[in-house]
């Protein structure tokens, strides 16, 4: 690996559009096996956190095609069906974010990948099959849904915003002051959706569908490769605080142009 890759936009965009590729591909097995899938094929990771035999063979197929992209590069990945994440190039895959919708045939769901040197960044492709949209990013380059340039909305008012959250497996003890910023939000804004695929969610922030989107106790496949899309499309992210955090912080807040009010609800209830 060039010592100059990271700045090199036209490396990262090649590879970024064979990513394209794995994600659509690892789309197209996702809907074949939707049509046969049972509901006694689930598998259990904890008592709401489910999994199946296509979560795994997704995430066994991106992992060999991506392989060949960058041999010298580690993973981290949901499943665990890869390790070697101790290098500095490393691949972050959820491949099948959204796995209680897919299991119960509710069509939001998607692959989510991207590609991190030394913590930062580089690349960031989310495929959303059931609406055959791409969303992609890399450093630099800005923000795309299916080659169309998207941007965060331009909405600067809680009032006339939609808001999405995530609700996450394990609420920990935390679910009362969680619920108080829902329901000041239903309060406050258009509305408050819950679609199910943080990565999904963090899309449709970046292409101004949605104002914001927070959630806590996630992992960083399910967030790594939204969050660039949500930079580059002109967004911001930050921890509950309104720091940096974010990552592996696990409070995540995106949004296009309503960071200030909604970190005020946020603050208010979350201590
Ligand atoms: C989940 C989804 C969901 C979010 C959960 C995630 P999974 O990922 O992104 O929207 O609320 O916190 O764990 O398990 O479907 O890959
Ligand atoms: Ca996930
Ligand atoms: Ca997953």
């Amino acid at each position: 690996m060039k010592a100059s890759f990271e700045n090199n936009a036209s490396a990262l965009e090649k590879i970024c559009r064979e990513v394209i590729g794995v994600s659509k591909d690892a789309g197209n097995f996702i809907q074949q096996e939707s049509k046969k899938f049972t509901l006694d094929k689930i598998e259990y990771k904890g008592a709401r956190d489910l999994v199946s035999y296509v979560d795994k063979e997704s995430e066994k197929m991106i992992v060999k095609r991506l392989k060949e992209i960058l041999p010298e590069a580690g993973f981290i990945t949901e499943e665990g069906t890869e390790s070697g994440n101790n290098k500095p190039l490393t691949w972050v895959i959820d491949p099948l974010d959204g796995t209680t919708n897919f299991l119960h045939k509710l069509p939001t769901y998607s692959i989510c990948i991207a590609l991190m040197l030394n913590g930062e960044i580089l690349i960031g492709v989310v495929y959303e099959p059931n609406l055959d949209e791409c969303f992609y990013a890399w450093k630099g380059g800005g923000a795309f849904c299916n080659d169309r340039k998207i941007k965060v909305s331009e909405i600067s008012l809680l009032e006339n915003s939609l808001i999405v959250i995530g609700f996450p497996y394990s609420l920990l003890d935390r679910t009362e002051q969680y619920l108080r910023i829902f329901s000041q939000l239903i309060g406050k804004t258009h509305g408050v959706r819950r679609l199910g695929s943080a990565a999904v969610d963090l899309c449709y922030v970046a292409c101004g569908r949605f104002e914001a989107y927070f959630e806590y106790n996630l992992n960083i496949w399910d967030i790594a490769a939204g969050i660039l899309i949500v930079q580059e499309a002109g967004g911001k992210v930050c921890d509950f605080k309104g720091g940096n955090n974010y990552l592996y912080g696990s409070e995540l807040l995106a949004t296009g142009s309503i960071q200030d009010p909604m970190l005020e609800v946020i603050q208010e209830y979350w201590k």
